[in-house]
């Protein structure tokens, strides 16, 4: 592969320098920019240039102004932003212009690389997505994938390499947190994508209705088999099959299952002639199915049959870094009236909207925002227009989940000593006396432990919790 070109612009010779050696020697080539001028000047003459790193401060243009012309001319780049310390709202700003990532300074070497090489692995793995599409033909750009979280970009580079093997993949995550739709994004990047997917959802049929779905049925094979009928698994041959919510099925259904993942073939119900199928399966479920099996509702050599890729979706409130870009997709899909231009939102609101916990996940985002579009009446979302329930914030999220995170025990307890308190409070409206009895605490221990957790409250403002 050709050389990666990057532009270095930053005013400070010494960074340049630092950053032109470093950067060589892991096999980048590299221009310089002293100046904001100099840089629009080098990327209109494009010059071959894949990445920006540009400082925010610059004389002539600022780093800001960069992004603005950049996009104001469609000149494509993809730009790295360089701020100083604590400027976190510069940076967030910067990544709502367009600019791909930042960086803070004083910075190590070791992340301005690990940041670029993220950057790359990201973009072939889009470019190779792209290139997918332009052959299915236009997806449905409202079906994409949104978010920049670090976790979600291993997703896509998961996605990118197992889309296209036959693999067996288990989606789990919570209650929207996306699972199917990286069960389409599997299948479209596939190799099947001209055949079906085909869904089956798993908990809304009894056990011998869903047999009778997946396998098909022979003519009176059971009182109402007046036909014989094809299954789910037959007309998903050379395409892909979704078992949804898979931590449901019967322990019967599973063991039938678990024949056809291993011999590829099984028979009608009620039929005596194998029928072999040609089927990628993508399982999901929200449940904690290692668990499941534990409790023996699960079997076990199944898990590890449906285990052998695992795609984990985090809960929003694990990667609120990408509640902005959400937001901005379902503005875009959810419109006021066809054809209309996509309503706006103000800053208060998307604050709202990062305080909120989200126990329903980006489909909850989803609602929020579409219900939200529509008493704006298609204008501005304010704060009102949310209708965020207030008592989600209440719920102990999930324990599995903050294993899995690696919070620990101190953290977590922590964590709800503070939700507690705060709410204790609130019910008390205030009154300390109150809230300490309600707790079971002395007033003195309700006090300390306030303190201890940053929990500030005054008889005329709302409750609030500082250090979020
Ligand atoms: N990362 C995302 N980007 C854009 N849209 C998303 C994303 N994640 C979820 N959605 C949207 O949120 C909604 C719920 O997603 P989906 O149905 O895939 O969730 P799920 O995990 O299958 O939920 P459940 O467990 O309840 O079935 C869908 O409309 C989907 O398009
Ligand atoms: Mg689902």
């Amino acid at each position: 592969m050709a050389k990666r070109h990057i532009l270095i612009a930053d005013d400070d010779p010494s960074i340049r320098t630092l950053l032109r050696t470093f950067l060589e020697g892991e096999g980048y080539s590299i221009s310089e920019a002293r100046t904001g001028g100099e840089v629009i000047g080098l990327l209109s003459d494009n010059r071959g240039i894949d990445l920006l790193i540009v400082d925010l401060r610059m004389p002539e243009l600022s780093g800001m102004d960069i992004l603005q012309r950049i996009d104001d001319q469609d000149l494509g780049v993809p730009v790295v932003m360089m701020t100083a310390f604590g400027t976190s709202n510069v940076a967030i700003k910067a990544i709502q212009l367009g600019a791909y990532d930042y960086l803070t300074k004083p910075f190590e070497l070791e992340d301005v690389l690990v940041a670029i090489r993220r950057f790359f692995e990201y973009q072939d793995l889009t470019a190779e997505v792209k290139a997918l599409r332009v052959q299915v033909g236009a997806r449905d750009p409202a079906e994409r994938i949104v978010g920049r979280n670090t976790r979600m970009l291993e997703i896509y580079k998961t996605i990118g390499k197992v889309a296209r093997t036959d693999a067996t993949v288990l989606v789990t995550g919570e209650t929207g947190t996306g699972k199917e739709l990286v069960a389409e994004t599997l299948h479209v990047n596939s190799q099947r994508r001209s055949a079906p997917l085909i869904k089956v959802a798993c908990a809304s049929l009894p056990e011998t209705l869903l047999e009778s779905e997946l396998f098909g049925h022979e003519k009176g094979s059971f009182t109402s088999a007046y036909t014989q009928r094809k299954g789910r698994f037959e007309l998903a041959h050379k395409g892909s099959i979704f078992l949804d919510e898979i931590g449901e099925m019967s322990l019967g259904t599973q063991k039938k299952l678990l024949r056809v993942l291993q011999e590829r073939e099984f028979e009608r119900v009620g039929g005596s002639t194998p029928i072999k199928i040609d089927t990628r399966v993508i399982a999901a479920t929200n449940k904690d199915l290692l668990a499941e099996v534990d409790a023996g509702r699960f079997r076990a050599d199944l898990y590890y049959r449906l285990n052998v890729i695992t795609i984990h979706m985090p809960p929003l409130r694990e990667r609120k870094d990408d509640i902005p870009f959400l937001v901005e997709h379902f503005l875009d899909k959810h419109r006021f009236a066809p054809g209309a231009p996509p309503a706006k939102i103000t800053d208060l609101a998307i604050e709202q909207l990062d305080r909120h916990d989200w126990p329903g996940n980006v489909r909850e985002l989803e609602n929020t925002i579409e219900r939200a579009v529509v008493l704006a009446q298609g204008d501005v979302i304010t704060p009102q227009h949310l209708l965020l329930s207030p008592t989600s914030t209440n719920r102990i999220v999930d324990l599995a989940e903050r294993i899995r995170s690696g919070t620990s025990l101190k953290e977590t307890l922590a964590d709800v000593e503070r939700r507690m308190i705060v709410e204790a409070l609130r019910q008390a409206g205030g009154d300390r006396d109150a809230a300490a009895e309600s707790l079971g605490l002395q007033r003195r221990a309700l006090v300390a432990k306030m303190k201890e957790h940053g929990v500030l409250d005054t008889s005329d403002e709302p409750i609030s919790v500082s250090g979020e």
